[in-house]
C-alpha cells in the first residue's frame, strides 16, 4: 500500500522513481496522495515531469503540480504558470498559481502578478495583492495597490488599509488597554444613556453587555416609529463603540417582537429588530463574529400554536418563539486577538481562564428568568458566560439598558467592574435594593449617581481630564 513513509524513502534514496511512481496510480486520488505528500524538494527534481501534470484534466492533480513547482522556485517557472493561468477556469487553480509565483519573491515577476490583480476572483486578487507587498518598497507597486482601498471587495480592501492606511495606534485612550477610569468603576447612573455617554472618555470600557428596549413591546419605552427605535439604537452603539477600547466586544441580546393586532381586521406585526439592527452596526465600526441563540423551554414562552393545533390549515402555522439572540460584534480593528490578549499580565490572564464545562455550541440552553419588578431581566447564567467568555478579570463592563441590574452584580461577582445606566427611577431604585444585599463583597463600593453627580465626578477623575487635554 503507498504510504507517507514510502514516498519519503524514495525520496531519500531513489527520486528519480517518483515520476515513474505518480504514472503508476491507477487513479487520481493515488497521484494526488503522492504530490500532496512530497514535502521538500531538491532543486533537481525532475521539474518538466510536473509540467506535464499541469495539462492534467484533474484541476485538484494540476492545483498540486502547481503547488510543487511553486516549492523549487525555479526563474523559469513564472512563465509556465503565468501560460497556464491565462486558461484555467479553476479559481482554487489560479489562487495556487499566484502563490506559487509569489513565493519566488522575485521583482522580475511584478507585471505578471500585477496583471493577477483583474482576476475576477477576490481571493486570487487577495492573492496577488499579499504576494506584491513584498515589494511595497518599490514605488510603482505601491502606487498600482494604494487605489485598491476603494476595492469593491471588502478583503481586499481590508488587506490595503492595514498596509497604507491604518496609523495602527488608538483613537485616544490614553490608559494603557487593561484599565480604566476611576470615576467609571462599579457606577450606575441614573439617566437616558445618550445624556451619560456624552461624558466618557473614548476608549474606556472593555466589553458591553445589553438588551436593549423591545421597541413598542413593553410600557417602559415608547418611540414614535420603528425607524425612530432603530435611529436611537444605532446612535447608542455608535457611541458605545467611540466608548470601547480597540478590538473588544458588543454583545446585543434581541429577538423580533409581536406588536399585537389592533382590531380583528388587522394581523399583528412582528418586527425581525436582530435582522433590523444589524447592518446599522456594522457600518458603524462593529465587527460583526457570531450569532448566539438562546434556546428557552417551551413551556417558559408564550404559546402562540394553539390557534393552529386546533385548525391545522396551512399558512395559519404559527410556531413558539423559543430563541432570542445574542449578536457578538466586534470593534473593527486590524490587531489580532491575540494583541488584546496580550495586553494582560500573566497572573490576570491564569485568573481569567474559563473553568471545564464551558458552553461549546452556539445554542445556549439557558432557563429565562421572572422578576416580580422589571419585566424584561437577563438570567444570571447567561450573563455569567458572556461576561467570563468575553471580559478578563477586572476588566469594565458596560450595559447601557441596565434594567434591574443583572450585568453589573453578575459582573462584580466575576471580579469585574461594571458601569450602568438606566433612565427609569422605578428600576435605578429596584437595582439599588438588590445591590444592598449583594454588595458584601470585598472591592470597589457600588455607586447610583444622578447625572449631574456623574458629571462632577468626571471632572474630578485626574484621567479623564488628561483625556480631553490629548484629543
Ligand atoms: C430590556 S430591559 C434590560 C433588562 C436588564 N438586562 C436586566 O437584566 O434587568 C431595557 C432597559 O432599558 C431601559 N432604557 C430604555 N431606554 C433607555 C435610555 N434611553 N437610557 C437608559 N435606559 C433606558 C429601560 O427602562 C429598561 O429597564
Amino acid at each position: 500500500m503507498l504510504t507517507k513513509q514510502y514516498i519519503n524513502e524514495l525520496k531519500q534514496n531513489n527520486m528519480g522513481a517518483i515520476p515513474s511512481l505518480i504514472v503508476s496510480q491507477k487513479d487520481a486520488g493515488g497521484i494526488n496522495f503522492v504530490l500532496e505528500n512530497l514535502g521538500r524538494l531538491p532543486k533537481n527534481f525532475d521539474i518538466d515531469f510536473l509540467y506535464k501534470l499541469l495539462k492534467h484534466e484533474r484541476p485538484q492533480i494540476r492545483l498540486n503540480a502547481v503547488k510543487n513547482i511553486g516549492k523549487l522556485k525555479h526563474s523559469g517557472s513564472a512563465k509556465v504558470l503565468f501560460d497556464l493561468y491565462k486558461n484555467e477556469k479553476d479559481t482554487a487553480v489560479r489562487r495556487e498559481i499566484v502563490s506559487s509565483i509569489g513565493r519566488q519573491r522575485d521583482i522580475k515577476n511584478k507585471s505578471i502578478l500585477i496583471s493577477f490583480l483583474r482576476d475576477a476572483d477576490p481571493k486570487v486578487v487577495c492573492q496577488a495583492i499579499r504576494a506584491l507587498l513584498v515589494f511595497e518598497k518599490d514605488a510603482e507597486t505601491e502606487k498600482i495597490l494604494r487605489p485598491l482601498i476603494n476595492h469593491p471587495n471588502e478583503m481586499a480592501r481590508t488587506i490595503i488599509y492595514k498596509e497604507f492606511f491604518s496609523k495602527n495606534g488608538s483613537n485616544g485612550g490614553i490608559l494603557p488597554h487593561s484599565q480604566t477610569y476611576n470615576f467609571l468603576k462599579n457606577i450606575v447612573v441614573k439617566a437616558d444613556v445618550l445624556e451619560t455617554l456624552k461624558v466618557v472618555p473614548d476608549e474606556s470600557v472593555h466589553l458591553t453587555f445589553t438588551s436593549p428596549p423591545y421597541y413598542n413591546a413593553r410600557d417602559y419605552s415608547i418611540y414614535p416609529s420603528y425607524q425612530a427605535y432603530l435611529d436611537f439604537l444605532t446612535k447608542v452603539f455608535i457611541e458605545t463603540c467611540r466608548i470601547t477600547k480597540e478590538g473588544r466586544f458588543l454583545i446585543v441580546n434581541t429577538s423580533p417582537v409581536i406588536m399585537p393586532r389592533i382590531s380583528r381586521s388587522h394581523s399583528s406585526k412582528r418586527y425581525p429588530i436582530p435582522f433590523d439592527l444589524h447592518p446599522y452596526l456594522v457600518k458603524n465600526g462593529w465587527e460583526f463574529i457570531d450569532d448566539i441563540v438562546w434556546l428557552k423551554p417551551e413551556a417558559s414562552v408564550k404559546n402562540r400554536i394553539g390557534g393552529f393545533m386546533q385548525h391545522r390549515k396551512p399558512l395559519g402555522y404559527k410556531p413558539n418563539s423559543v430563541t432570542e439572540y445574542l449578536m457578538v460584534y466586534r470593534k473593527a480593528t486590524d490587531k489580532l486577538l491575540d494583541w488584546n490578549m496580550r495586553s494582560y499580565d500573566y497572573e490576570t490572564v491564569k485568573k481569567s481562564k474559563v473553568a471545564d464545562g464551558y458552553e461549546t455550541t452556539n445554542v445556549w440552553k439557558i432557563d429565562p428568568c421572572f422578576d416580580k419588578v422589571h419585566s424584561a431581566v437577563f438570567p444570571v447564567e447567561l450573563c455569567k458566560r458572556v461576561i467570563e467568555y468575553y471580559s478578563y478579570k477586572g476588566d469594565l463592563v458596560f450595559d447601557p439598558f441596565g434594567g434591574s441590574g443583572t450585568v453589573g452584580r453578575t459582573a462584580k461577582l466575576l471580579d469585574r467592574l461594571f458601569f450602568l445606566t438606566e433612565k427609569e427611577e422605578k428600576y435605578f431604585e429596584y437595582m439599588k435594593s438588590k445591590t444592598k444585599n449583594s454588595d458584601l463583597f470585598e472591592g470597589i463600593k457600588s455607586r447610583f449617581l444622578t447625572l449631574e453627580e456623574f458629571k462632577k465626578e468626571a471632572e474630578n477623575d485626574a484621567d479623564r481630564t488628561n483625556s480631553k487635554k490629548h484629543n
